[in-house]
């Protein structure tokens, strides 16, 4: 299938993880993808593995964000889809929570998020599509996570208003929550690969599904919400966590 055919597609941290899977998804529906990443290494790698144009802007800068912008826009003119996905997990107990872990999750997912989406505006085509990657922590009660939730919450807001000031112009824009899915993002957090083996085997228990997702399975949903396919589709927002919001008190 071709959903995504003749369609120009940004994700940013399209190294790895999520963003990577969901570039391939997009490719395999047709898109011409633009990857992005904050390390050029990476990105370099992954745009060969991928056969898409990688370009390296970290989302901390805005002048990096305008200077992505204005190398798409002599590339490839304009733009459909923007894939916000770039983000970090940072846990930290109330009480050590520090500046700089407040500061750089504040600016990577949330501020990051925000002008990524701000600066592309001008150069997108009427009726394309927004896909902010949130998280069910923007929901839940997860310890060690105030501030990562915090970020993700405030991106949920976000798109909510952001779909009624963009709907004029029919650019839709959406959030996708997901549950723990098994990425890279785990071992950047610096904890001690049995902290990680507990905290992996205390989630998959309270996950109905008892398991972590695949890239691949929330790939699917964000391309749903880029195609036309999802053109009545507009501020909403998609759990995709193996039921894990559900929080059963028993199971
Ligand atoms: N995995 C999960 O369980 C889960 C659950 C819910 C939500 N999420 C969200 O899903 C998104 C993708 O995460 P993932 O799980 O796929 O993790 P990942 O494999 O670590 O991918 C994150 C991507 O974002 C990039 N990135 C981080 N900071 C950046 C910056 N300042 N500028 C540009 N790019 C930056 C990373 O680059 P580097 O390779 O250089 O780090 C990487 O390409 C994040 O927003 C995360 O919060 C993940």
């Amino acid at each position: 299938m071709n959903k995504l055919n003749g369609k120009i597609a940004i994700v940013t941290g399209g190294n790895s993880g999520i963003g990577y899977a969901s570039a391939k998804e997009f490719i395999s529906q047709g898109a011409t993808v633009v990857i992005t990443g904050r390390n050029s290494e990476k990105v370099q790698v992954a745009a060969e593995e991928l056969g898409v144009t990688g370009i390296v802007a970290d989302v901390k800068s805005i002048s990096a964000i305008e200077d992505l912008v204005e190398q798409v826009k002599n590339d490839f003119g304009k733009i459909d889809v923007l894939f916000v996905n770039a983000g970090v997990f940072q846990p930290a107990p109330i009480g050590q929570i520090s500046e700089e872990l407040f500061d750089n999750q504040i600016s990577i997912n949330f501020k990051g998020a925000v002008f990524t989406t701000e600066k592309f505006l001008p150069i997108f085509n009427d009726g394309g599509a927004i896909i902010n990657l949130s998280s069910i922590n923007a929901y839940t009660g997860m310890p060690n996570t105030a501030v990562y939730a915090a970020t993700k919450a405030a991106l949920n807001s976000y798109t909510r208003t952001a779909a009624t000031e963009l709907a004029p112009r029919n650019i839709r824009i959406n959030s996708v929550n997901p549950g723990p899915i098994a990425t890279p993002i785990f071992e950047k957090t610096g904890l001690e690969e049995e902290q990680l083996k507990g905290l992996g085997e205390a989630m998959q228990n309270r996950i109905p599904l008892k398991r972590y997702g695949q890239p691949e399975e929330i790939a699917k949903l964000v391309s749903f919400l880029a195609s036309d396919d999802a053109s009545f589709i507009t501020g909403s927002e998609y759990n995709i966590d193996g039921g894990a919001n559900i929080n059963p008190l028993l199971g």
